[in-house]
Order: structure tokens, then C-alpha cells, then sequence
């Protein structure tokens, strides 16, 4: 059987910076307030219409594939986890598809909030496992920011935008993906909810007026059900891959609020060292967090090959879930490949089936 390695990795947040002082000329709030209960200090936000989920989700997914040395034309399956999709269908892992020019892939959307890139990650390593693909590009990418109340200060003060991506590759060499746990509980659906513009509340005015098109939140209940999950879901994943807490490198968790992270250390008894913490850079950017925060890691050195690590997170739904990896890095290759190049034949290529596509409705008819 195949492992499943990590193998490519990307990040991308946009430009603009809204920080707690900007904040605090919109609603009822400040700096030391946001600090203190949630470690908060700024979040990046997108600033015009052309920086999207699928745009970021773009950006992130190149450099993944760059640092994998792979060609968007090598990818398998891509998937996409978020909870702010570009349209409710198409999927946005389709948008990405066709952007960057992967065309013998597979694509579809998993949403399981912000444990949705930990779900993702597994769907992707078992069909590594099970020899039905070779490469796959996992994606979190979210605009939280457009779903915002930005009147609501229980809410608009912990989410940020970003992307994160990683290439997963199968290889005979062990180590990889080790083991992952998903858990659900629908009866905690209401507890962080985003209502309107599905089938129950199709966009109406009245749903406007309500404020069904914006995130509601209990946030006590979502932070007494984070503390319970998250040592709860590490050391089950360690139990399943036979890793002890003193062989773990590192945690990475869902970067929520460090409350939440400093309680699930000390239901370990971990020191807090022992986490890859970012929040206070980005604010709670869903199932983008983990892989964004495993790419600063990356890049500052912290994460290195051969390091055993656990991603952990929660979220809606109420969904959580934790996983095992042992990290590899790059397989090695002898080519070198430049995934930005592909990006104008899969425009082109892109625009070429839609003429074809539109000469084809003239010839035949369309609707006929
Ligand atoms: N600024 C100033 N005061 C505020 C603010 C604010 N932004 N928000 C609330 N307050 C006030 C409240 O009104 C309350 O005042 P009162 O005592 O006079 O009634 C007081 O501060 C305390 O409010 P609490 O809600 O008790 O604050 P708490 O310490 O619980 O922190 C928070 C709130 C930060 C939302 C916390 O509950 C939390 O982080 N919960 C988890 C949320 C979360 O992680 N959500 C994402 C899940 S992942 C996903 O799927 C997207």
C-alpha cells in the first residue's frame, strides 16, 4: 500500500489589514478587550471583487504545486474545503481547476468548517492509500469577511481571509499521513450558523432584513465544546498511529482563539511552545488556519522533515477531528517544473472550450 505524503505547500492572504484599532471605529469594542479574550491583534481582509475564495485559493494552490515540483497536469483530485464558497455550485475546487490549467483532475468542495481542511487531508491520503490516485491538491480557502456582520461584535472580531494549500503524493517510502479521526454532532448545528441563501432561507428580503445572510454564533457554547474536543481528538489520533506525546514535534491547531489552544495544552500537559500559534496575525481564518499556519512553520524553520505532528481543529457543524503525519517535504526529482507557466495555457485552454462550446450551440441549436 502507498503512503501519502505531503509534499507541496502554500499560503496566500490578501494585502489588506483590518487590526483591532480599526475595529474599534466600527462597533462597541478594543484592542485590550480582543487581546485579551482571543490573542487577536489583526486579520488580513479582501478588499475588491476580484479576490474571491477560489482567487486565493488559486494563488495558495501554485505555490503548493511549486514547492512539489509538480505540474498542474499531474494532479489527480483536487479538493477544496470551505465554508464560503465562491457560488453554491459550481464548487470552487472547479473554479480552481480550470485556473490553473489541471486537466486530468477531479474537483469537488467539502465543507466541514474548520476542521474541513483536517477531513480534507484524509479523503485525499485514503485515496492515495487505496491506489485510486497518485496526486492529490488539498485547499482551504475562505472570505469570512463577506459572511460578517460587521456590525456584530460577538463576530466580526475573530474572523480573517486567507488560503492555504497542500500537494499530497503517493510514494512507497513510509511515513506521510499516519492516521486522522472525524467526529460530528448535528445537534450543535445552531450554535455557529450561517442560515440564509440555502434551501431552507433562499435569499429573499426578508431574509435581508433578518440578517440570515450573516455568521451567527453562541459563542460561549462554541468555546466550551473546543476546549472538551481538542486534547480529546489529539490523543485519540496519537493512540491510532502509536506516536507517544513525547516523541510529537508539534501541534498545529485550528487557530481560533489561544484560550482555546492554551486549554488544550494544558488538558495534555503540553507547554504551549509546542504549538504552532499564528492567530495573532490572522485572526480565525476557518479551514485556511491549519495549512497557514503549517506553511509559517515551514518557512521559519520550526517544521522540518522527518517531524511527527498532529493537526487538530473544530468548528461548525459541530464538526472536529485531528490528524497524524509524519512530514516529508518534497519527493525527489529530477525535473524541475514552473506551475505559474500553465496558468496562460489554462486560460487560453479555458477560453478555446467556451467558443467551441458556444460555435457548437449554434451548429446544433440550443436547447434543441
Ligand atoms: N468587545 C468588547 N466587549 C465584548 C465584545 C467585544 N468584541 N464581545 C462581547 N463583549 C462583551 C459581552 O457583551 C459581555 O459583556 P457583559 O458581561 O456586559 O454581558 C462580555 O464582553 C463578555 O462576553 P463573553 O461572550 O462572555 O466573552 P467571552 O470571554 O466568552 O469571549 C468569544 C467571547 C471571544 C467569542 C469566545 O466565546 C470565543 O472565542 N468562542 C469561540 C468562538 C469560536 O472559536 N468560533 C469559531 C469556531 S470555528 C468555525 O467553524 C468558524
Amino acid at each position: 500500500m502507498p503512503f501519502a505524503h505531503i509534499t507541496g505547500w502554500g499560503m496566500s492572504v490578501p494585502e489588506t489589514i483590518l487590526t483591532n484599532d480599526d475595529l474599534s471605529k466600527m462597533v462597541d469594542t478594543n484592542d485590550e478587550w480582543i487581546r485579551d479574550r482571543t490573542g487577536i491583534r489583526e486579520r488580513h481582509i479582501v478588499h475588491d471583487e476580484d479576490q474571491t475564495t477560489a482567487s486565493l485559493a488559486v494563488e495558495a494552490s501554485l505555490k503548493a504545486l511549486q514547492v512539489a515540483n509538480l505540474r498542474p497536469t499531474d494532479i489527480d483530485l483536487i479538493i477544496c474545503s470551505t465554508s464560503t464558497p465562491e457560488h453554491i455550485f459550481p464548487a470552487t475546487a472547479c473554479l480552481v481547476q480550470d485556473r490553473i490549467g489541471a486537466t486530468k483532475a477531479g474537483a469537488f468542495d467539502l465543507l466541514a468548517a474548520c476542521s474541513g481542511f483536517i477531513y480534507a487531508i484524509n479523503m485525499a491520503a485514503q485515496s492515495i492509500r487505496s491506489r485510486s490516485i497518485q496526486n492529490a491538491l488539498v485547499i482551504g480557502s475562505e472570505t469570512l469577511s463577506r459572511f460578517v456582520n460587521w456590525q456584530d461584535r460577538n463576530t466580526c472580531i475573530l474572523f480573517g481571509d486567507g488560503a492555504g494549500a497542500f500537494v499530497l503524493q503517493a510514494s512507497e517510502m513510509p511515513g506521510g499521513v499516519l492516521s486522522a479521526v472525524m467526529h460530528s454532532d448535528g445537534s450543535g448545528g445552531d450554535l455557529l450558523i450561517l442560515q440564509g441563501g440555502g434551501s431552507k432561507y433562499p435569499a429573499t428580503e426578508a431574509t435581508l432584513q433578518a440578517g440570515k445572510h450573516f455568521i451567527e454564533m453562541d459563542g460561549k457554547e462554541v468555546f466550551r465544546f473546543a476546549t472538551r474536543v481538542m486534547a480529546q481528538a489529539t490523543r485519540e489520533v496519537l493512540d491510532d498511529s502509536g506516536i507517544g506525546l513525547d516523541e510529537l514535534n508539534w501541534i498545529i491547531p485550528h487557530q481560533a482563539n489561544i484560550r482555546i489552544i492554551e486549554a488544550a495544552a494544558r488538558g495534555l500537559k503540553l507547554p504551549l511552545e509546542r504549538f504552532i500559534v499564528n492567530l495573532e496575525r490572522y485572526g480565525n481564518t476557518s479551514t485556511a488556519s491549519i495549512p497557514i499556519a503549517t506553511v509559517e512553520a515551514l518557512e521559519d524553520g520550526r517544521l522540518q522533515p522527518g517531524h511527527k505532528i498532529v493537526f487538530v481543529g473544530f468548528g461548525a457543524g459541530l464538526t472536529w477531528g485531528a490528524l497524524a503525519a509524519e512530514w516529508t517535504g518534497p519527493l525527489p526529482s529530477e525535473r524541475k517544473v514552473y506551475p505559474r507557466r500553465y496558468r496562460l495555457w489554462a486560460r487560453i485552454r479555458s477560453f478555446l472550450r467556451r467558443v467551441v462550446r458556444f460555435v457548437e450551440g449554434v451548429i446544433w441549436g440550443r436547447g434543441s
